[in-house]
């Protein structure tokens, strides 16, 4: 058999359930090329993507700019190494740091080690710069996060299907409920060991929790008065996807340390990046931290021109304008719909919780019926729908798509 054989939807999900490890549990479309907002499976058909691989083809599906910078690097050097310097990497340093208002960036390749990156940054800096007594540092972390699934992350996940049979687990967290400030005030209190407070600023795993307004303000505020740093994961929020360039810009906070993935190269590639100050970075010296691809020639053109594209294209505004569109849309149909109970979000990140229990196959059948209509998108967390297209979306697509999700409900129902 040809590597690259045409395959048809069943051959191409046969040979995934024989060869491949069963770590996921796809909805069953096979897809084969991507365009903007549209993805077409092997047989040819058309769909809306309404996940974006979780928020990282925030810039489209094989988005011209993007490619081509990809393209261009990859003829001329690909890795390097950290051995070695190369010419591009300082130059993304440089574009990216200013563009987030950092003094310094740590390149890294997926979501999770750039939290990984993060949480040693943040014990070193304890251990160093604060003064905390050697192995004691803790960092407080919300319940129903999402931040990866290294083996550090999932020892403070309290999602037990990551955890179940992966023990032992890493120690120095404190978990607290996420959008409390009062439990975060008294973990802050309860002993002096306290190095950083890593939170999502919406959940999106978990269903899309959007926070209390004025939450992730006053929880940097009592970092600050706790000489704590204040740890945003905007991996899955960040770059547009929520409707400022990040979701802390709602609420004017600057995080000390700031992690970012998936959007930082539009889908393209695997980039990752963790920013902050000198007085924070400035802990990390030859041989704490790295990784081979970390920083490559090709991760540096592709970041500089994703991160361009956010800014030429305007996606920040345009993820506001629909965002609020949607919103108020699908909530007017909730009202007369009893399968969709309420919808939240902000900006493209939005969910509708459906009205059925936490085990229920409901929202799966849902995703499979939007499926059969046209538009991708995929269950979180039991009864729960997460909706993310790409943010080059126009208006006139949205609609389309508002109606293919009102449709395929109503016929549900009946
Ligand atoms: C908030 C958040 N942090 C970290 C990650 C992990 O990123 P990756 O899957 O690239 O390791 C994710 C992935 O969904 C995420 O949503």
């Amino acid at each position: 058999m040809a590597v690259l054989e045409q395959l048809t939807s069943q051959q191409a999900i046969d040979l995934e359930n024989k060869y491949g490890a069963h770590n996921y549990h796809p909805l069953p479309v096979v897809l084969s090329r991507g365009e903007g907002v549209y993805v077409w499976d092997v047989e040819g058909k058309k769909y809306y993507d309404f996940l974006s691989a979780y928020s990282a083809v925030n810039q489209g599906h094989c988005h011209p700019k993007i490619v081509g910078a990809m393209v261009n690097q990859a003829k001329t050097l690909t890795l390097t190494s950290r051995a070695f310097y190369n010419d591009i990497l300082g130059q993304y340093e440089k574009f990216a740091t200013e563009y987030f208002g950092f003094e310094k960036l740590l390149p890294m390749n997926t979501g999770a080690e750039a939290v990984e990156t993060a949480l040693k940054i943040c014990r070193k800096w304890a251990y160093e710069v604060k003064g905390i007594e050697e192995n004691k540092a803790q960092i407080i972390v919300c319940e129903n996060n999402f931040h990866g699934r290294t083996t550090t992350i999932i020892s403070f996940s309290n999602d037990p299907v990551a955890r179940e049979h992966f023990g032992p687990f890493t120690k120095g967290f404190i978990k607290i409920e996420y959008d409390n400030l009062q439990a975060l005030q008294e973990a802050l209190e309860s002993n002096n060991n306290i190095a950083g407070f890593l939170v999502e600023p919406i959940q999106g795993e978990a269903g899309v929790y959007v926070p209390s307004e004025g939450y992730l303000a006053a929880a940097k505020k009592m970092c600050e008065e706790n000489n704590v740093l204040f740890i945003a994961d905007e991996v899955q929020t960040g770059i547009a996807r929520t409707g400022e360039l990040l979701a802390v810009d709602h609420e004017n906070v600057k995080p000390d340390i700031l992690i970012l993935g998936k959007a930082l190269s539009g889908g393209a590639y695997p980039v990752s990046a963790v920013l902050a100050d000198d007085s924070v970075m400035n802990v990390i010296h030859p041989g704490n931290h790295g990784s081979t691809f970390g920083g490559n020639p090709v991760a540096a053109a592709v970041a500089i021109a994703a991160l361009e594209v956010v800014k030429e294209e305007e996606l920040a505004k345009n993820a506001d304008r629909l965002g609020k569109i949607f919103r108020k849309e699908l909530s007017v149909f909730a009202e007369t719909n009893n399968l969709v109970n309420l919808v939240r979000g902000k900006g493209l990140l939005n969910a509708i919780v459906i009205n059925d229990t936490e085990d229920s196959e409901t929202a799966w059948n849902i995703c499979m019926k939007l499926r059969d209509n046209g538009l991708l998108a995929k269950p979180t967390h039991g009864n729960i729908i997460r909706f993310a297209p790409p943010l080059v979306m126009n208006e006139e697509q949205l609609y389309d798509c508002i109606s293919i999700i009102k449709k395929t409900i109503t016929e549900y129902k009946k």
